[in-house]
């Protein structure tokens, strides 16, 4: 089987309109063309990053609300993000789990509602350094994957994607061996695939965590690594389009 490459930008909470609109004409003149680029920026910089991507970038969101409207102060819903014509949103970011609270039900439910507004969920799974060393990688990540299977079933996944990261190397730079990574990687493509196998054969799988333009093609040469989900590295046009080179052919 033979899946598109996908790169995909995480900015978190940096860059400001400037920045965007500089990195943005720069990824769009030099993305290669056999490669899926996305570009999550901050909410409030969504619909400038979408106007300027045009139709060859995609966007996204780095989360949402579980609910759709209501009385729920300072919260973005899926249907606000798909209607500036934005396809993605990451769901499930370590940084959401550890920093804000959000559980495995909680990142189900986002999954949900971003699925069932016609949003391609991004969704992020791996463990901290202290589950590796206590053997606990694979509990960890099919916890993870089971809560989402459990509430959407494995049909969602047809129009979703999965990222690896493992805590201990995002932002850190250490990065996982592309060896640990693929094992990950062949874990989670089993898991789904003992569901379905269509859906687990045509799935992207990221991998995210200190990716540079440096390591990354070591890390897409591994056979179920389908691209990146990039952080730090995203916000500079130049490692971000050469890691988007090294998921191409
Ligand atoms: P990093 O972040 O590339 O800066 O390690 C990756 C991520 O958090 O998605």
């Amino acid at each position: 089987m033979s899946r598109r490459p996908l790169v995909a930008g995480n900015w978190k909470l940096n860059g400001r309109a400037d920045m965007a609109r500089a990195l943005v004409s720069d990824v769009v003149a030099r993305r290669p063309a056999d490669v899926d680029v996305v570009l999550c920026p901050p909410f409030p910089y969504l619909a400038l990053v979408k106007e300027l991507a045009g139709d060859g970038v995609g966007v996204g969101a780095q989360t949402l609300s579980d609910q759709q409207e209501g009385a729920f102060t300072g919260e973005v819903a899926a249907g606000m993000i798909a209607d500036l014509g934005c396809q993605y949103v990451i769901v499930g970011h370590s940084e959401r789990r550890s920093l804000f609270g959000e559980d495995n039900d909680m990142v189900a439910a986002r999954f949900q509602v971003a699925a069932e507004s016609g949003l391609t969920p991004i969704l992020c799974v791996g463990e901290t350094l202290e589950q590796r060393e206590a053997g606990e990688t694979e509990a960890v990540v099919a916890a993870q994957l089971d809560a989402v299977l459990d509430r959407v079933g494995i049909a969602a996944f047809a129009q979703a994607i999965v990222a690896y990261e493992p805590v201990w190397a995002i932002g850190t730079g250490l990065t996982a061996t592309p060896e640990q990574a693929q094992e990950v990687h062949a874990f989670i493509r089993e898991r789904l695939g003992g569901l379905d196998h269509t859906v687990a054969d045509a799935i992207r799988l990221l991998y995210g965590g200190s990716v540079k333009a440096d390591n990354a093609a070591s890390l897409f040469a591994a056979p179920d690594i389908d691209g990146g989900l990039i952080g730090g590295a995203s916000l500079d046009s130049d490692s971000f389009v050469a890691i988007c080179e090294a998921a191409g052919n």
